[in-house]
Formats: C-alpha cells, structure tokens, sequence
C-alpha cells in the first residue's frame, strides 16, 4: 500500500497528535531449503523476501499501546501498566501482545503508541506472516525506545512469544531470517550453535517463483507440535546408547537399528537426509551448479512429503506439476507444510509459462486457484 494511503488510514483510525510519523518493514521469508530440522539442531537456507509487513507508528503520551490492521477490523488495546496475557478474542493481536509482553520482561522501556500494520505477505501461508510481525514489532519498540537493535537477542525473543505465548514450539529459523536476512544474500544458518554465514543467492537465468496453494493450514499448529514430540522421542532411543543432543547428529545406522515405531523411524530418517540436502544444496549453490541445486530441492521436497509426512495433495499438484516443465530445475514445498507454499526455480524467460501451466493443472485437479509471487531476496527489518 502506497505511503500516502497509509497515513491517510492512520489518520482516520487515531486521534490526531504532534509526534511524528515513523514506518518500519519486516520482509516474509522462503525457506529454499532445509526444513522441520531448525528444531532438531540442522542446518538451514532461508531467504528475506520482498514482500513483508509495514507499521506506521506514533508515540502516545500515555502507557497504552493501540494497534489496528488493514487486514481486520478492530483495535487491539494494551495496557503496559498491567499484565499482558494471551487473549483469545484478540486473534492476530496476540502476536505484538506476545512481543510486548515478553519486552517488558526485558529492562527496556517500552513507550505508548498507536500502531497501524498493513502486510503484502499472504497470512498464514507458510512465508512466515507471524514472524514477520512479532519481528516488525520487537524492532518498532525497541527502535521508539532509543535502543541499537541486537537482531539475533530480537529473533530469539520472538521465537520465544511462539513457544510460550502462542503455544506452537517452532525453531529459530523464520524470526532469524526475518531479523537477518541480507539482501541478495541466503543465510546458511547452524540451528544447534546460531552461527551462520551469508551465501550469496545467485541463480543466473533462474528465478525463484513461490506457489501459494491457497489452502488453508488448519492442522499446522497441533501436526507440527506432534512431529516435534515424535523428534524427541527418537532423540529419547538412540540417547539410549550413545548421548546425543539433537537428532541432526544420528547416524542412519541407528535410526534403522535402534528406532522401533516405523513413525519416529521415518520423521528420523528425513531429519538426517534433510541436513544433507541443505549441506548439498549450499555447495551447489556457491559452484553454480544449478541444475544439482535443483535436484536437492526434488530430494527434500520427497523426503518431507514420504518420510515427514508434512506435504498434502495441493501442495504436491503444485511440485508435480512445476517439475514436469522443460524449464524447472527443482521444485519442493517451504516451511511448516499442510497447505502454504511451495517453490520452485525456473528459467527467467519461463515465469509466465509456468505459471499458466502449473496454475491450470492446480485448478484441475483441485478446483482452486493457485497464487504465484516473484520476489526479491532483501534485506531484514529496518526503519524506512
Ligand atoms: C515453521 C517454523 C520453523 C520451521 C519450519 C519448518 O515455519 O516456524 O521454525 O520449523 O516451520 O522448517
């Protein structure tokens, strides 16, 4: 939404005030590669991508924070005098409640603001809206406070209002690459120490093109909670006999030998397999060989939906269907799964094509429509 728009839609929700006006971006993120392994200690690739949330923001003079959205109606209303709790009733507002919340824990001020956030991600469509937005609003408040911005102190207190204010016990991946990311750039990040290097996200005469299935990701919540449990139950057996500390460390050997429920074999045996194809994919990536890149993103994407069992039929009509086109070297879902996005790379001067083709098969087999996204790979949250 252009900037003249949202200040008008400010003005018309919020009393009018001397304070200045002041915007601040988080981009959404693609994970190109490496997924339900955050949690298990492995190795990831995710990118900040261009579309994002914006918050327009003006400091009150009291302690109450006011937040709207152009998605929604309705002001969510915070109180930093009192206690702030999970709120069923305040839907999305409980992510910057949650942010707000684990803030004032911290020994930062946190100042009173009416807040507007308008967002070009598609909510809950596994491109990290959610992160997004607790990112956007730890960066905006610790901003408004006078405060340098430590990204990776922010990436895990935003990850932290997931586990213990939402309830979904997701990794560190989504909020450090949207507190991260670089632009231009993927980041290799190691999930059991934090360390990570920038990989620079060259893809030639290729594109990355994101596929939204358009479905709706009802079971993520309660599905992604129970592969984590079934993770730590397989953690639970081979620490029987040799201690390790994250699954990503097993051997193929013992997840065969040691694991007896063909379930947590499985959900173990891609969390190995996976690490690989992220280790495989990187050194593609910096040789350029593009075409091998490609086929670890075919692996991975076979190895979430047989083994994690995290994929659905749309999102597998969408990865079948990109690759059976001349012009895909890869193609494979992103993120949590049960619905959301999958990505694929394509020649450049095939985006169109593509989208027409594996849009048409989508509709044909799921009488939906699928979304397709181009976008730039840029930097992480800041003040705009
Ligand atoms: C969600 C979680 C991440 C990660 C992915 C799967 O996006 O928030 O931490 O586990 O799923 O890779």
């Amino acid at each position: 939404m252009n900037k003249d728009l949202l200040v008008n839609k400010f003005e018309a929700i919020y009393v009018a005030s001397q304070e200045k006006l002041r915007f601040f971006f988080a981009p959404g993120r693609v994970n190109i590669i490496g997924d339900h392994i955050d949690y298990n200690g492995g190795k990831v690739l995710p990118v900040a991508i261009s579309l994002g949330t914006t918050a327009i923001v003006r400091l009150r003079k009291d302690n109450i924070v006011q937040m709207s959205s152009t998605e929604t109606k309705g002001k969510v209303r915070v109180d930093l005098d009192k206690e702030i709790a999970y709120d069923k009733r305040a839907g999305w507002g409980n992510y910057p409640m949650g942010v707000l919340h684990f803030l004032k824990a911290t020994d930062m001020p946190i100042f009173g603001a009416d807040v507007l956030f308008t967002s070009t991600l598609p909510i809950g469509a596994g491109l990290s809206s959610s992160a997004s937005l607790e990112v956007l609003t730890g960066f905006t408040f610790m901003t408004l406070a006078g405060k340098e911005v430590d990204r990776l102190a922010l990436a895990m207190l935003c990850q932290q209002v997931e586990n213990d204010f939402i309830g979904v016990q997701c990794g560190i991946m989504d909020q450090f690459a949207v507190a991260m990311g670089k632009k231009g750039q993927a980041m290799f990040l190691d999930c059991s120490t934090l360390d990570f290097e920038y990989v620079p996200f060259q893809t030639g005469d290729y594109q990355l093109l994101i596929m939204d299935t358009n479905s709706p990701r009802e079971l993520a919540g309660s599905e992604y909670n129970d592969r984590r449990l079934q993770c730590l139950e397989a953690v639970g057996v081979i620490n029987s006999k040799r201690p390790i500390e994250y699954l990503c460390q097993a051997t193929f050997s013992e997840i065969e030998e040691l694991i007896e429920d063909s379930n947590v074999q499985s959900r173990a045996r891609h969390v190995v397999w996976e690490n690989q194809y992220v280790h495989e994919a990187k050194e593609e990536l910096e040789d350029g060989d593009l075409k091998a890149f490609g086929e670890c993103l075919d692996a991975s994407h076979l190895s979430l939906a047989n083994d994690y069992e995290v994929s659905c039929y749309e999102l597998d009509v969408l990865v079948d269907a990109a690759r059976s086109f001349p012009d895909c070297l890869g193609a494979r879902m992103t993120g949590a799964g049960f619905g959301g996005c999958a990505i694929a790379l394509v020649h450049k001067d095939a985006v169109e094509k593509i989208k027409t083709y594996v849009g048409g098969r989508y509709e044909a087999a799921t009488k939906m429509e699928a979304r397709f996204y181009v976008c730039d790979v840029v930097d992480g949250v800041h003040e705009v």
